[in-house]
């Protein structure tokens, strides 16, 4: 099989993790040829681990085709995604993003279209669409005997993060160098699903709490209560302060009703549709026939490298990766809209986004963040192990 040489480029928690599957064989197609970091530390540990590996400080060094690449994985913060993403583009490689595509829809929106103008594969690593029980949610939620969606609500408050947390990584919790919270961080898998299954909200009022549960300048829980063409609404709760937390997402259609909680799903099917039985014959209490089925999966699905096996895949043998970047595109133009709307004392905003003001409020906010700026997260594993910290529990 053909081998796909790959830059990783951000060799933190994340990319640490990405490099080593690559490195140790598990991703047939992927070859690690080159890590970058701007930390000395992270590439003399890369030099001492992964001999043979180039490994530049600056990200632009991986663009001479004297070391040439056919793809990049990038795992740096959030807000470099899409800059470096479009670099790597334009050079005409495949990329593999981090989560989220980026923290404003408008920069992302130019890498979107510097791939597919060229047809280069460009996915995101949105690891929780591998897991069976959201792909199982997605079939029976668009399989018509599901009727049409009424209303969706998920509370996903399972992401509890310590002040410790925030304090791993100057670059984390502030505007200047996450470029959010809660929502650009932990919510992004979950906002991904939402509309995955879904479908888009057409309006949206969001409530942010910045600094609730922590000493950050950014949001640590948002709610957000959505609506869509069909006049159907959503709610989406999401905090990393509570403890324990929840985590519950139900979608009720017009002839069934879905619940995921504790790892498994339930799923009711109605024998006729709701609206006909309510609008039908006036009687007072008519009799709907109904089942419920209870499911769980054996596993939670092949994760992140699954996501890695798929890009490889998808550059050798083509076809859609399991999250192309346009997809990811909803997932932020949602972010987006919610920062907005909390921004403006919780105003409805309609998608799709006024970018232009979004990126302007951001800015404002960016300029007087108490960022530093430094890069680097001073508490990885030793090892260079992927952190437990953030595995998320049913
Ligand atoms: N998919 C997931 O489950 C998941 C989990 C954790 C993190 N992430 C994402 O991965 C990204 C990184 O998060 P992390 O937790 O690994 O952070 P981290 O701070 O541990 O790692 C980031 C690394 O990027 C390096 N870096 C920063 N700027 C750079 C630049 N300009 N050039 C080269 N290197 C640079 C830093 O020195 C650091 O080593 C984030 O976007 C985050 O959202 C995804």
């Amino acid at each position: 099989m053909r081998e796909l040489r790959t830059a990783v480029i951000g060799i933190g928690n994340m990319g640490t993790a990405h490099a080593r599957c690559i490195r140790e064989g598990e991703i047939p197609g992927l070859a690690l040829a080159a890590v970058c970091d701007l930390r000395p530390e992270r590439l003399r540990w890369a030099e001492a681990n992964w001999p043979g590996v180039a490994r530049p400080a600056d990200w632009r060094s991986l663009l001479d085709p004297a070391l040439p690449l056919d793809a990049v994985i990038i795992a740096v913060p959030h807000p470099l995604h899409c800059e470096i993403a479009q670099a790597f583009l334009e050079a005409g490689k495949h990329v593999l993003s981090e989560k989220p595509l980026d923290i404003r829809l408008s920069r992302a929106r130019k890498a979107v279209a510097a791939a597919e103008e060229r047809g280069l594969v460009f996915a995101v690593m949105f690891n929780q669409r591998t897991d069976p029980l959201f792909i199982r949610a997605r079939e029976i939620v668009r399989d018509p005997a599901f009727g049409e969606i009424r209303r969706s609500s998920w509370t996903v408050t399972n992401w509890y993060r310590t002040q410790a947390y925030y304090d791993s990584g100057t670059w984390r919790a502030t505007w200047a160098g996450e470029g959010g919270g809660v929502m650009v961080n932990q919510a992004p898998h979950n906002l991904d699903l939402w509309q995955w299954i879904c479908g888009m909200p057409c309006r949206l009022t969001a409530r942010l709490g910045f600094g609730r549960h922590h000493r950050i300048e950014v949001e640590d829980e948002a709610t957000l209560l959505t609506e869509y063409p069909n006049g159907a609404t959503g709610v989406f709760t999401v905090s990393t302060g509570e403890y324990p937390g929840t985590n519950r997402l139900e979608i009720c259609g017009t002839r069934g009703k879905l619940v995921l909680e504790d790892g498994g799903l339930k799923h009711w099917r109605l024998g006729e549709d709701v609206r006909e039985v309510s609008g039908g014959s006036g009687e007072h209490s008519p009799r709907i026939p109904m089942t419920c089925e209870t499911w769980r999966p054996e596993d939670k699905g092949p994760a992140h490298a699954g996501v890695l096996r798929d890009f490889a895949r998808a550059v050798l043998e083509g076809g859609t990766p399991i999250a192309p970047a346009r997809e990811a595109l909803n997932e932020l133009a949602v972010a987006n809209a919610a920062f907005l709307s909390a921004w403006q004392e919780g105003a409805p905003v309609t998608l799709p986004v006024d970018e232009a003001r979004f990126d302007a409020l951001l800015a404002l906010r960016q300029a007087e963040s108490g960022s530093s700026r430094d890069p680097g997260a001073e508490a990885l594993q030793p090892d260079g192990r992927y952190s437990e910290r953030w595995s998320v529990r049913w």
